[in-house]
């Protein structure tokens, strides 16, 4: 049936004026964002079909689902991404604490975002500063975040650019850029319901294995602790029945979900003696990041500048001597799940992935890097704990030898910002200052 053939105040626009938007089903708001139909379908019955297919799902639909539904081209689906694109834009820029920004009750949240972990030098809260000097200093289409950590920077950037490298040495990491990043199929009925079968287990009713007997009762509660090791065994026994994507985003919701129960500051190098978090065990789905064309390597970057070309380069490098395999090593262990031996009182493999950017090293190695990516645009994070009392709170490279070291490729501007960051006690924050350094090559 034609849309003109329906009585007037059963139109979707028609009723949202007269009675707000409220009173409309989800279909029909869908209806209103779509405008029209397509050759043999009005707008209410496609709005409707997208609805059924995407069930639950819809918040995380993704091009390429939507795509697979009947009739829906890539007009009406990028339509559909970019306004859900938008309401998480602003859900996420209304911040952790914030919950007028955005009236959403957080408990009632069934997905992670990518943003949602804690992870020492994240740039979350300051990619808005990053992201407003980018715009005005640099062009071009390819994003590359050669020490993309959490990845937030690569996800800010995927609304900008069509071409976006992440790489971080980090097994963690890696399988995180997998699961919110990669293109790979994923059917989100399937994991959730994995997810559920998941939250339902008893830790009590389980006997203790590999996780509970090394992290119970220290990093993690026993009961959790036995969850979790059950959990990830439980993965890679399903492994054959899953698709790469869909293993990797079972790993990362585990990964999300330990965050919020881990007994710690955020990081492992030591656990509290008390047991201060709430101890319950959820995983959740994850919301997708839309991104048109991704690459996601693990390599050391000093190795990958040698290969790739790209527009812009953001260069994040640890700015001091803590070493995040070491920080991280129970994410790792988790993600590789090769139950390695572990040693001391915190419980760590032996080293792997050790940074030459937290060594004395750091400023030759920067030096090579920059040398020999092909970029247009250098874009060079770093801050200035050089007075920090605590000596692995030191920073490895001074400002002038990164401006010399920049100097090499190109004229450099240098932007400035007050900012506190993580700190473990000692390191003395008066005038603490991140900077931003912005190279056109030439
Ligand atoms: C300061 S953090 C990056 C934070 C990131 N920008 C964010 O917003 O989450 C530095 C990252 O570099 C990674 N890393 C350190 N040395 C590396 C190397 N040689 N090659 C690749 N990654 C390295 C660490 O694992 C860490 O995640």
């Amino acid at each position: 049936m034609k849309l003109k053939d329906l009585p007037k105040d059963s139109l979707p626009r028609e009723r949202f004026l007269a009675k707000g938007p409220d009173a409309l089903s989800k279909s029909e708001l869908l209806a209103i964002v779509l405008g029209s139909g397509i050759q043999g379908k009005n707008v209410q019955e496609l709005a409707k079909q997208i609805i059924q297919k995407s069930g639950k799902n819809f918040l995380s639909i993704t091009l390429d689902d939507l795509r697979k539904i009947a009739g829906v081209g890539h007009a009406k689906a990028l339509q559909i991404v970019a306004a859900i694109s938008l309401v998480k834009r602003f859900y996420q820029e209304g911040g952790s604490s914030s919950q007028t920004a955005f009236p959403f009750s957080r408990k009632e949240e069934t997905f992670s975002q990518l943003q949602n972990r804690r992870y020492i030098g994240n740039k979350y809260k300051l990619a808005d500063w990053i992201f407003s000097i980018l715009e005005k200093e640099c062009d071009g289409d390819s994003f590359t975040d050669i020490f993309a950590g959490t990845g937030v920077m690569a996800a800010r950037a995927a609304a900008r650019f069509k071409n976006v490298i992440l790489n971080d040495f980090l097994h963690s990491n890696h399988a995180v850029y997998k699961a919110f990043f990669d293109k790979g199929d994923w059917d989100k009925e399937k994991i959730n319901s994995t997810i559920q079968e998941y939250n339902r287990i008893n830790g009590k009713d389980l006997p203790d294995s590999y996780f509970s007997r090394n992290f119970g009762g220290k990093y993690f509660s026993r009961s959790s602790a036995r969850i979790i090791g059950f959990v990830r065994d439980d993965i890679e026994k399903r492994k054959s029945d899953l698709t790469e994507r869909e293993y990797y985003v079972l790993i990362t919701s585990l990964l999300y979900a330990i965050d919020k129960i881990a007994n710690t500051v955020g990081h492992y190098d030591a656990y509290f003696k008390k047991t201060l978090v709430d101890d319950t065990f959820a995983m959740r789905s994850l919301l997708p990041i839309q991104v048109e064309d991704v690459e996601i390597y693990r390599e050391d970057a000093n190795i990958l500048a040698k290969k790739i070309h790209t527009d812009v380069v953001y260069i994040d490098p640890p700015y001091n001597s803590r070493q995040y395999s070491r920080f991280y090593h129970l994410l790792e262990t988790l993600t590789k799940w090769d139950k390695p031996k572990l040693y001391g009182a915190a419980l760590k493999p032996i080293e792997e992935n050790m940074s030459d950017y937290c060594r004395s090293t750091a400023k030759d190695k920067l030096a090579e890097l920059v040398r020999d990516i092909d970029a247009r645009f250098l874009v060079v994070s770093y801050n200035n704990t050089y007075a920090s009392k605590s000596s692995s709170s030191l920073n490895k490279i001074t400002h002038e030898e990164i401006e010399r070291i920049l100097s090499e490729k190109g004229k450099t501007k240098v932007f400035e910002k007050n900012y506190r960051h993580f700190n473990a006690g000692n390191t003395d924050f008066n005038n603490h200052k991140e900077f931003l350094f912005v190279t056109k090559t030439r």
